[in-house]
């Protein structure tokens, strides 16, 4: 696929700052190939990896996949040993790719329930690839948008038990301050795959003012002009933010 001629069908100029995609169907994918779910997640990994390559050129400058949510935890105990060590291998096989390609990589989610050894390769993966300038890849892992919503209502008590802050001062840019990794902006566009239309606990607090496009492309199935054809969906709407359109 010629990336260079899908990427002048969009609006270079007009391009959301920050993507979030929920990955869904890699079960179903595998399940209607009479495949075991985990040959579904290793497709969707290449699907992932093919999006990231794209990304490269598109440059949208944050993108957000979720890749395991804290709901996860209850599928099969081999599915989730399977993801897990995906994670691992994952971080290993990219450490020097994305350094050597400018890709700054943060994660999103609870460290705690992740294994050790997991939580030390993502802390280096973050601290190695921070000074990444191309763009920004943030992976939702141990994940949920009522948790991210916890800990930064947890640390903000923390500041107020401290004298840090007043109840005054809590607005919400001081509760967007204290959600993981600040930095990252409110997510402009939600992209979920296999014909579902939830949230699925994702990105709660920075998706007030999200758009949304579903596909019932399964994620494993999801090519660049799919991703070409939700950012054109997107650059033909209207965003308001709550406010009324003089026309
Ligand atoms: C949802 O499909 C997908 C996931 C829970 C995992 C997504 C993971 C990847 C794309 C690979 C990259 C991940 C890691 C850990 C590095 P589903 O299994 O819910 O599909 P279904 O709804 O059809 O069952």
């Amino acid at each position: 696929m010629n990336f260079d001629k899908l990427i002048k069908e969009v609006d270079r100029d007009n391009l959301p700052t920050h993507v979030g995609i929920i990955m869904d169907g890699n079960g179903r994918w595998a399940k209607a190939r009479g495949l075991p779910r985990i040959e579904g997640h290793k497709e969707g990994l290449k699907a992932l990896e093919n999006i990231l390559e794209f990304n490269r050129y598109l440059m949208i400058p944050y993108l957000t996949v979720y890749a395991f949510s804290k709901e996860n935890w209850s599928r099969d105990k081999e599915e989730v040993e399977f993801l897990m060590s995906m994670a691992v291998k994952v971080i290993n096989d990219k450490l020097e790719e994305f350094k050597e390609k400018g890709v700054r990589f943060l994660h999103l989610g609870d460290k705690l329930g992740i294994s050790d050894e997991l939580v030390s390769m993502i802390d280096k993966l973050e601290k190695e690839t921070s000074e990444g300038k191309l763009y920004t890849l943030c992976v939702a892992f141990n994940y949920g948008g009522r948790d991210e919503i916890v800990y930064a209502v947890k640390r903000i008590l923390d500041d107020f038990a401290s004298g840090k802050i007043s109840r005054e001062s809590i607005s919400n840019d001081i509760i967007s301050s204290y959600i993981y990794h600040p930095e990252v902006p409110d997510v402009d566009l939600i992209i979920r795959t296999s014909g579902e239309q939830r949230i699925s606990n994702f990105m709660l607090w920075r998706a007030a003012y999200s758009e949304f496009y579903f596909t019932s492309v399964l994620w494993p199935d999801f090519k660049p002009y799919h991703f070409i054809e939700a950012i054109k969906d997107y650059q033909s709407r209207e965003r308001r933010f709550g406010k009324v359109v003089k026309r």
